[in-house]
């Protein structure tokens, strides 16, 4: 039997609006197993980002669990010091995100954002070079983020993620910002690199062609839609 790379069970969370409660994620349970890949979908609002908050620990649950290598984090770990340490530890080792924006350090340089992210990681920066030129942007390597375009900005957030050496790869909508072929051979890239390296990938989008990429679908829209 597969193992799982990560386990939810019964996840919920709301959010408070004024005097009014609003259920974001309910009960939602759904496992992934190592080198799987994930689309999150759903119409806007109906909690892929928030989900995807929950599983790299930028926002705490209300019930449930998220179980990764062993490690568990649910409602009292955020109060947990010892816990929230642990969860942080993982995170920062095996959990690589990728956002639509906004994932370079804008003071620093392409190759040394991903020199500081696989140092973070506690992985050998010494390849960090190879995996700009692994995603076609090498020659890029000393410039900084604001003299490059989006999607090579992009490239630059995957090589990032992959100098680091994750076990799973959390993307909110990491090619919306691109046009359509751009936004295709950045997917292109992240699904052969995934596929290679063997590691999971959850990814949150809008685009039916990115998430027909992935092989596992999780619909949170149908019942907010009703
Ligand atoms: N910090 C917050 N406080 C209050 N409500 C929030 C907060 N974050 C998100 N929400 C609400 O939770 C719901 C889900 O938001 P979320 O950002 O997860 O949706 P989404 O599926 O990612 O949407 P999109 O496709 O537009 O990115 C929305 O109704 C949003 O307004
Ligand atoms: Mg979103």
């Amino acid at each position: 039997m597969t193992e799982s790379l990560l386990a939810v069970r019964g996840l919920s969370k709301h959010f408070v609006s004024g005097n009014e409660t609003v259920p974001v994620i309910e009960k939602l349970t759904f496992t992934l197993d190592q080198g799987q890949s994930l689309a999150l979908v759903g119409r806007s609002g109906s909690g892929k980002s928030t989900l995807l908050n929950l599983l790299c620990g930028l926002e705490s649950p209300d019930a449930g669990t998220i179980v990764m290598q062993g490690q568990v984090f649910d409602a009292g770990s955020a109060a947990t010091r010892e816990k929230a340490a642990a969860w942080a530890s993982l995170r920062r080792q095996q959990i690589g995100v990728v956002f639509q924006e906004a994932n370079l350090m804008p003071a620093l340089t392409l190759l040394e954002n991903v020199r500081f992210r696989a140092q973070l990681a506690g992985r050998d920066p010494a390849n960090s070079e190879d995996w700009l030129t692994r995603l076609d942007i090498g020659e890029l390597a000393q410039r900084y983020p604001d003299q490059v375009s989006g999607g090579q900005r992009q490239r630059a957030a995957l090589a990032m993620v992959f100098a680091m050496e994750p076990a799973l790869i959390l993307a909110d909508e990491p090619t919306g910002s691109l046009d359509r072929q751009t936004a295709a051979e950045v997917a292109q890239v992240l699904f052969d690199l995934q596929a290679r390296y063997c590691c999971g990938l959850i990814l949150a989008t809008h685009d039916a062609e990115l998430a027909a990429g992935c092989q596992q679908l999780l619909d949170l829209g149908h019942l907010s839609a009703l």
